[in-house]
């Protein structure tokens, strides 16, 4: 089987076009312009690969290669293509193009698919336009309520209603919803995200199991007043709380002496947020995640605590909301054992290990087998306008996720 390197480098750059910054950053919101451009782009590449595609109402894309029995439920490969701001062109593009590409492999080969084989693009993985990560797999596993179609809105105040039908994707956020015999198995291909497959040398990395994520949403409200004016023992000042609450979270994760659970205080919006204005009002959303849920459930009931001690130290209320809180999600053996195979078939090192990073395959799993393959990128480095794939390291991936969707389709 022969995966051409060139064309899937050479897509991967003009997908990294697609952007609203200047590379090498990427910044590809879901159904902003760049990202409604990437999707019809995309889309011409599978109708050239003689696939057929359809799209969902909430815009997940699907290019299906239909197999010799094409009622059977088939096997899906795929990933997302929206891009946090400021970040790389690697997460999420090489399991969509690495997808296409070992498709594009296997029919160069003469293969046959007995279950069709099914491409898939999913909807703001990333959490940026709408707050919670995954939203396309979560409502294809239906895990999400469909109020969330008025509810969940932009920085703008646009509801995900108005924004998908806008952008062309109608009908009920129900209709999403896959039935259970949709899918045999899924298979996702991703950077790993971290530095362990290129600090052992090993180009394969077979995911057992993907850490459970939670976040949340902390507002504190204190007391503003003049910077000047007010005397220190007199304060309330709602940032000050916030920073405790961030170095709490911090200490809590770091308390359960486990390397897997992580935590982080990424967003802190100060109001009135003036120089020589006392906060009044500080909006934090923060990440908690372990590979162990109930360990991650042991960190933020630590976080639960040190907020009411913090709130009665400095006189400040802090309200606590879960936008998320999903459990860890282990993968399926035989996906595992059969990209343990591929990997050996196409020899090529492979070491089992865990995903600290969320991806749609937390949620496939909860409708069908899933596993998914990791590649090692540089230094670990994801999230940035560095991150970094290798053409060897991407082509090794397509090779294995391409023999992998071989045996699945046969099975
Ligand atoms: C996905 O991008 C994640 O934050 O794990
Ligand atoms: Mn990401
Ligand atoms: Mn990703």
């Amino acid at each position: 089987m022969k995966i051409d390197i060139d064309r899937l480098n050479r897509e991967l750059d003009e997908l990294a076009a697609f952007s609203d910054v200047p590379p090498p950053a990427v910044t590809r919101v879901a159904f902003s312009d760049q990202d409604l451009r990437a999707r019809e782009w995309l889309k011409s590449l599978c109708t050239a690969a003689n696939l057929d595609t359809r799209e969902d109402a909430a815009g997940n894309t699907f290019a299906r290669w239909r197999g010799t029995e094409p009622h059977a439920p088939a096997i899906g490969t795929g990933s997302h293509i929206d891009a946090i701001p400021h970040s790389g062109r690697y997460d999420g593009t090489v399991g969509v193009l690495g997808g296409l590409e070992a498709i594009r492999a296997l029919q160069g080969s003469g293969f046959e698919p007995r279950r069709s084989l099914e491409l898939l693009l999913f909807t703001s993985e990333e959490p940026t336009r709408f707050g919670i990560g995954c939203l396309g797999s979560r409502l294809m596993a239906g895990t999400l309520s469909p109020v969330i179609d008025e509810s969940l809105k932009d920085e703008n105040g646009r509801a995900l209603r108005e924004i998908r039908t806008n952008a062309g994707f109608s009908g009920t956020l129900q209709s999403v919803k896959l039935s259970p015999d949709y899918y045999n198995g899924f298979v996702e291909l991703h950077i790993e995200q971290g530095p362990l497959l290129e600090r052992r040398g090993i180009p394969i990395g077979a995911v057992t199991a993907i850490a459970a994520p939670a976040s949340l949403r902390i507002d504190i409200r204190g007391q503003g007043g003049h910077a000047g004016a007010v005397l220190m023992p007199d304060r309330h000042d709602a940032f000050l709380a916030a920073a405790e609450i961030a170095l709490a979270l911090e200490s809590a994760a770091k308390s359960t002496g486990a390397i897997d659970s992580v935590a982080t205080t990424g967003i802190c919006d100060l109001f009135p947020r003036a120089i020589n204005s006392i906060p009044s009002k500080v909006h934090l959303e923060a990440d908690i995640r372990d590979i162990d849920g109930a360990r991650r459930d042991a960190v933020l009931s630590r976080l639960e605590e040190a907020c009411t001690e913090i709130a009665r130290k400095r006189g400040v209320t802090i309200a606590t909301d879960f936008i998320n809180c999903d459990a860890p999600a282990t993968s399926d053996p035989r996906i595992v054992k059969a990209i343990a195979e591929s990997a050996a078939k196409s020899g090529l090192g492979c070491d089992s290990m865990v995903s600290r990073a969320y991806h749609d395959s937390l949620f496939m799993s909860r409708i069908c087998p899933a596993a998914m393959i990791f590649i090692p990128c540089k230094d670990g480095l994801s999230h940035r306008p560095d991150e970094y794939a290798s053409p060897e390291a991407i082509a090794a991936g397509t090779l294995v996720l391409a023999e992998t969707l071989a045996l699945l389709s046969r099975s």
